[in-house]
């Protein structure tokens, strides 16, 4: 836009936010509040942006880049702010905006602007009791008198739905006379940036309105509890996103920005997804799992209630119910973990199977290797860490414990409840089992004398 100038007011402290952190640098879940700002106006492609700091200058300005700075000492109201930039505007118009608004969408800006007046703002319908300032309409004619801070309402007026969403386009030279003429004569006694819109009804100058049904996008962040609202919409919007892509959300679940969903895929309830997480196509998460920093690739189903980290699971493996994949691990194609099995710097290759109670820590699982229920990898001995090695194809019986450092070659298999201790080689038998005692009708005889 050749002619705009961009004023962002980003100069207060935020005091009811009650932190030391200047507040647009408070963090959403997507960067700084003024981040957003500024993505936004960027989009306009502006002739010029300029930032208004004041209330930790040094870290505002270091956080930001690509835009003028001007300087408020004192911190004197929205009005003051807009005077402080009006020294730097080189521009017939200018588009002012708050620094704690984040949610505003560059087309709807683009909107505004292309039919704005000499002076015009947008107004939000709200179905709700906020700190925004109220339009106040001329009860007939409808025409725009004023905007009213709530603070300065009388009753009556404070129940006016038609709020002041707080962007603004103004010509510069109307703008530089407005603001020279307002004074700091309110219940804030601050100079208000509001004020130029009576002052421009009373020079005549026609006020237009942008007026939008309450959406979220003019939600300001004065607040805690606001700043958790924003979160919410950003999270709305993401999984929005991933929704016009083709994937599927069962119910509320969470998914961190930095997180990727491949189309097809179907998320149940109540998940979460973090760090750097990325999901391929067509893979399944039910409901109650918690996925982070892990890379699961197509056709990947997590059963019910998983907690995975660090992990990367490939192809077509399903992992759950109820399984933990702490880090390191590392699931081939079409492997398959069951129910209560954890695993640590486990790498089982592709088919292996560990279906039910079982701890796999520091070791590898050959092809097609079956790892029968309530297998234990004895990976430490009190002192050090210990690594396992299980080659392709063997069986391992259930119950078994498998003392580290030890090798179970190729094809072998070991008998259920057994110790080892010592390598197993190739296609050999291992068993550390007691010999069965099978005394035959000693039960009955031991049932007879104690019910006498
Ligand atoms: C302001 C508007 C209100 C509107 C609401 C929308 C005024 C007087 N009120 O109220 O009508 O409904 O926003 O969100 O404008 N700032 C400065 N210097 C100052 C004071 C503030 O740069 O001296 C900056 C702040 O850093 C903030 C922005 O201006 O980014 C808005 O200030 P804030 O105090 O939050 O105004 P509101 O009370 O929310
Ligand atoms: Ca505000």
């Amino acid at each position: 836009m050749s002619d705009l100038s961009v004023v962002i007011l980003a100069a207060g402290k935020g005091t009811r936010m009650g932190g030391e952190v200047p507040k647009v640098l408070v963090e959403t879940d997507e960067g700084t509040l003024i981040s957003h700002v500024l993505k936004t106006v960027k989009a306009l492609n502006p002739k010029e942006i300029i930032v208004v700091t004041g209330y930790g200058r040094e870290k505002v300005e270091a956080s930001i880049s690509g835009v003028k700075f001007a300087y408020q000492k004192e911190q004197l109201g929205t009005g003051h702010a807009a005077m402080v930039a009006l020294e730097k505007v080189e521009n017939k118009k200018v588009l002012i905006l708050y620094g704690d608004v984040p949610l505003i969408k560059p087309e709807t800006l683009q909107c505004f602007i292309s039919g704005a007046k000499c002076l015009s703002f947008i107004s939000e319908i709200v179905s709700r009791d906020t700190s925004y300032g109220r339009v106040i309409r001329d009860s007939i004619s409808g025409k725009v008198l004023g905007i009213k801070e709530r603070k300065d309402c009388s009753s009556s007026e404070a129940l006016i739905n038609e709020v002041n969403s707080g962007v603004y386009v103004v010509d510069t030279e109307i703008l530089r006379k407005a603001l020279s003429s307002i004074t700091p004569k309110n219940a804030q006694g601050e100079y208000y940036l509001t004020d130029i819109v009576s002052y421009a009804v009373d020079s005549e100058i026609e006020v237009g309105t942008f007026t939008q049904y309450e959406n979220g996008e003019f939600f300001g962040v004065n607040t805690l509890d606001e700043l958790a609202e924003v979160n919410k919409i950003l999270l709305e919007r993401r999984i929005k996103r991933f929704e016009r892509e083709g994937v599927v959300f069962r119910g509320a679940s969470y998914v961190a920005p930095t997180v990727s969903i491949g189309k097809g895929s179907v998320v149940g309830a109540s998940v979460e997804l973090l760090g750097t997480t990325s999901l391929g196509e067509g893979v399944v998460v039910e409901s109650g799992s918690l996925i982070k920093d892990s890379k699961l690739h197509d056709n990947v189903t997590v059963k019910l209630s998983c907690r995975i980290e660090e992990s990367e699971i490939k192809r077509g493996a399903s992992v759950g119910p109820f399984a933990n994949l702490r880090a390191g691990t590392l699931l081939e194609e079409d492997v398959k973990i069951g129910n209560f099995v954890e695993t640590k710097k486990a790498h089982l290759k592709k088919g292996a199977k560990a279906s039910h109670l079982t701890y796999l820590g520091d070791c590898e699982v050959g092809v097609e290797a079956n790892i029968g229920a309530g297998t234990i990898t004895c990976n430490y001995d009190g002192f050090k860490k210990h690594k396992t090695v299980i080659e392709d194809g063997a069986f391992i019986g259930s119950n078994t414990s498998l003392v580290a450092p030890v090798k179970i070659g190729k094809g072998a298999i070991i008998g259920a409840g057994s110790a080892i201790t010592k390598d197993v080689p190739q296609d050999s038998l291992s068993l550390t089992r007691a010999e069965q005692k099978v005394v035959p009708g000693w039960a009955k005889k031991f049932r007879e004398k104690v019910n006498g």
